[in-house]
């Protein structure tokens, strides 16, 4: 019943904003001169909410663009209408559709669609995740310096101590390759599909990981906040990983880093 809703709301997002393919749209500033927001965006935002509303009135919604809608619910939808913004805006096909579903604080369903790759991912609390209906898990890579990472930046508090170019620069000088997509969505969906074996960021939104967390948690990897405690999508920073790579990457991310071998 949740899945079905889920799965219409994130169709009719992706139908939205590929209609925009061939068309311009319009680009706006949000805070910082690149922190974009697309008439699209919007757009997305607009029909997620309706294909929810029709189907559950009463549930609580928290979307990125128009914030919070009926607070008073067990039921929580936490929508990213696009995740990737300033990717999509360059035409860069990274990017996609974020919705998680909370129950009583809880995520119990969550998925991320990019509809120019056209992979869809799901996953659901106990069920395991999937990719365009298939299965997926995490990779075994064993020790961080073979892993294969993925980050993002925000934009302001980059020099903090140990923060986001500090703890960047301590995998770089080690060779440790560190990817930096622009969707924070697509490198957790990344994460639970194997492609990357962690993940780790300082400031994320709630909208940005509440799918993504439980597709990695689904596909047997670990969640945590930068300091290896209990995760929640309403604190910033994350580590999300296969699980066999969780704590070395969290001292790592701690400023513990091994000696060269
Ligand atoms: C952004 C992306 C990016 C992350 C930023 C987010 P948006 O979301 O997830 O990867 O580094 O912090 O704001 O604005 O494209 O939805
Ligand atoms: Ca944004
Ligand atoms: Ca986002
Ligand atoms: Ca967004």
């Amino acid at each position: 019943m949740f899945k079905n809703t889920l799965l219409k709301a994130l169709n009719a997002a992706a139908d939205e904003i590929t209609k925009f393919n061939d068309l311009d749209f319009k680009i706006s500033n949000k805070e910082g001169v690149n922190n974009l927001v697309t008439e699209v965006d919007h757009a997305s935002e607009k029909i997620i909410i309706e294909t929810i509303k029709d189907a559950f009135p009463d549930h609580y919604i928290l979307s990125e663009e128009i914030g919070e809608l009926i607070q008073d619910s067990q039921y929580k939808w936490i929508i990213d209408p696009i995740d990737g913004t300033v990717n999509f805006a360059h035409r860069i096909p990274i990017c996609c559709i974020s919705i998680g579903l909370e129950h009583n604080g809880k995520m119990i369903l969550g998925g991320v669609y990019n509809p120019f790759l056209n992979e869809m991912f799901l996953g659901e609390r106990g069920q395991g995740a999937t990719l365009n209906d298939k299965p997926i898990s995490v990779s075994k890579k064993a020790v961080v310096e073979n892993a294969c990472l993925v980050t993002g930046f925000p934009y302001t508090y980059l020099d903090e101590p140990n923060g986001p170019l500090e703890v960047f620069d301590r995998f770089i000088r080690r060779g440790v390759p560190v990817r930096r997509l622009g969707s924070a969505a697509i490198d957790l969906a990344w994460v639970a599909c194997g492609r990357f074996d962690g993940f780790y960021e300082h400031k994320l939104q709630a909208w940005d990981s509440a799918a993504g967390f439980l597709l990695v948690e689904e596909a047997g990897g670990r969640v945590t906040n930068l300091k290896g405690d209990e995760y929640s999508p309403y604190k910033p920073g994350i580590v999300a990983t296969n699980g066999i790579i969780h704590d070395e990457l969290v001292e790592w991310v701690k400023g513990n880093v091994p000696k060269q071998s």
